[in-house]
C-alpha cells in the first residue's frame, strides 16, 4: 500500500461522513481515481424504497463518468464500522465496465488495518457479450 493509496482511502473516509444511510445506519465512502490521475468521490444514498438505494461506488463511478472520465486505476472504499466492506455484486459489474488494466481496490474500515486487491480477485469472470 503505497501514500497515494493511503490518501484515497482517506478520501473515501470523509465522502462515508456525507452518507445518506438512515435506514440500514451503514456509511460507506467511495474514492475512485482514473488513469488521468482525477479523483472523484461517492457515498451511500438510501431511498424509503429501498431497493432504489444507490451504493457509494457507483456513486462515485457516475460522478466521475458524468464530467468525462472513461477508464479508472483505483479505487478505495470505506466503511464508517469496524469491519471491512467488499463491493457489491453489482458494483463490480459498474466498476468492471470502466476498468483499466490491473486495477486496484483499497479497503479500510474503523480500526481495520486497510487491504489491497484487484479488481479481477473479486471479479475474475466478468460478464462480456459481443453485441455487434
Ligand atoms: N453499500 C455500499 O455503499 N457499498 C457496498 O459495497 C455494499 C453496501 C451500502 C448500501 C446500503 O446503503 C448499505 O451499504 C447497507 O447495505
Amino acid at each position: 500500500m503505497n501514500a497515494e493509496q493511503l490518501e484515497l482511502l482517506a478520501t473515501a473516509e470523509a465522502a462515508a461522513s456525507h452518507s445518506y444511510s438512515p435506514y440500514s445506519k451503514f456509511a460507506v465512502g467511495a474514492a475512485i481515481r482514473w488513469s488521468d490521475g482525477a479523483v472523484n468521490s461517492g457515498t451511500n444514498v438510501e431511498n424509503l424504497s429501498y431497493g432504489l438505494t444507490l451504493c457509494a461506488e457507483r456513486s462515485a463511478v457516475v460522478a466521475g463518468v458524468g464530467s468525462g472520465q472513461r477508464k479508472w486505476q483505483e479505487i478505495a472504499i470505506w466503511v464508517a464500522a469496524e469491519q471491512l466492506a467488499y463491493p457489491c455484486g453489482a458494483c463490480l459489474q459498474v466498476l468492471n465496465e470502466f476498468a483499466d488494466e490491473n486495477c486496484h481496490v483499497i479497503l479500510g474500515g474503523k480500526g481495520q488495518e486497510p487491504v489491497l486487491k484487484l479488481l479481477t480477485d473479486f471479479l475474475p469472470n466478468p460478464f462480456t457479450a459481443d453485441l455487434g
